[in-house]
């Protein structure tokens, strides 16, 4: 497992959001509705990066919308929504881990190797 920080825990307020390119993988993390997720950076559909999406309410939930083809990915499940639900995959999320006043995630060897 190797660690990456992606953000001083100070920076996290409601609106911030960050790509950010790691050797393997771009990651997304942002503050949305008080709660902090961390995506990877790649739309489901056809790998166009989330960072130019679309935050939006979503009932009790969130979701990112895609500014590619308009697909919404609900941020507590990661599933498309609507007729995408059972033919995409759904977000690759990661849980946050906080180290010394940063947040960042873990990722293994696996994860590392991936193209
Ligand atoms: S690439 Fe994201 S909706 Fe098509």
């Amino acid at each position: 497992m190797a660690f990456y920080a992606l953000a001083k825990t100070n920076e996290l307020t409601e609106g911030f959001k960050r790509s950010i390119k790691l050797p393997s993988i771009a990651v997304l993390i942002f503050v949305h509705e008080n709660e902090l997720y961390i995506i990877e950076d790649r739309c489901p559909h056809m790998d166009i990066p989330l960072v130019t999406g679309t935050l939006e309410a979503s009932g009790d939930e969130g979701a990112i919308r895609c500014r590619a083809h308009g697909i919404a990915f609900n941020l507590a499940t990661g599933k498309a929504e609507g007729m995408w639900a059972d033919t995409l995959n759904c977000l690759n999320a990661f849980v946050p881990v906080y180290r010394d006043y940063t947040v960042g995630i873990d990722i293994d060897d696996a994860d590392e190797d991936r193209e």
